[in-house]
């Protein structure tokens, strides 16, 4: 399997010269999976400047490798308060206060949130119903949580510790490429 595949179709445009496309060991084991994502997250992202689209990109490929119920962000776009970024997965909540739910929860804390069952969780948002479990990891820069990722799956207790540590290892690939480290 290499790391990279590029293909050049015939470019309508001249600054269209690639086709990125994800590279994935067939395996269900996710600590393989994270081995092989995190390379090409680093690699995606540091091809472009702008922060949404590469957020855009990270959960597309976080998606695509995990298919998970929901993937994305939220930013902080005002003191307190995260507004719904770049996702994939159903339609969302779109403003969270600091402090509500699991992803206030992390956002006010600047703590990994990782929640085995939503419905124990005071004051988890349910924006699907079909969400069951969930892991919310804080981007903090200078002191300030900037943005959390924020991963929902459909299974009970789906998260552990590999999801924490590799989804970390992520939001500092981020926070490095954006957030000046
Ligand atoms: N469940 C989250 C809200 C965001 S959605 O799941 C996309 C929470 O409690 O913070």
């Amino acid at each position: 399997m290499g790391i990279w595949n590029f293909r050049i179709e015939d470019p309508p445009f001249p600054e269209m010269t690639v086709t990125e496309i994800l590279s994935l060991p067939e395996t269900a084991d996710k600590t393989e999976l994270y081995a092989a994502l995190l390379p090409q997250v680093e690699a995606v992202i540091a091809g472009e400047d702008d922060l949404i689209a590469n957020l855009a990109n990270v959960a597309a490929m976080l998606k695509s490798a995990f298919d998970f119920h929901w993937v994305g962000f939220y930013r902080t776009l005002a003191p307190g308060m995260l507004v719904l970024g770049p996702f994939q997965g159903p339609l969302a909540c779109v403003r969270i206060p600091f402090g509500r739910g699991v992803c206030g929860a992390a956002a006010a804390s600047g703590q990994t949130q990782l929640v085995p069952d939503v419905d124990a969780f005071p004051g988890h948002i349910a924006c699907s119903s079909l969400s069951r479990s969930e892991i919310v990891v804080p981007l903090v820069a200078a002191g300030e949580t900037r943005l959390v990722l924020d991963v929902d799956s459909a299974d009970l207790d789906a998260f552990d510790a590999t999801d924490r540590i590799a989804l970390e290892s992520l939001v500092a690939l981020i926070r490095a490429r954006h957030f000046g480290g």
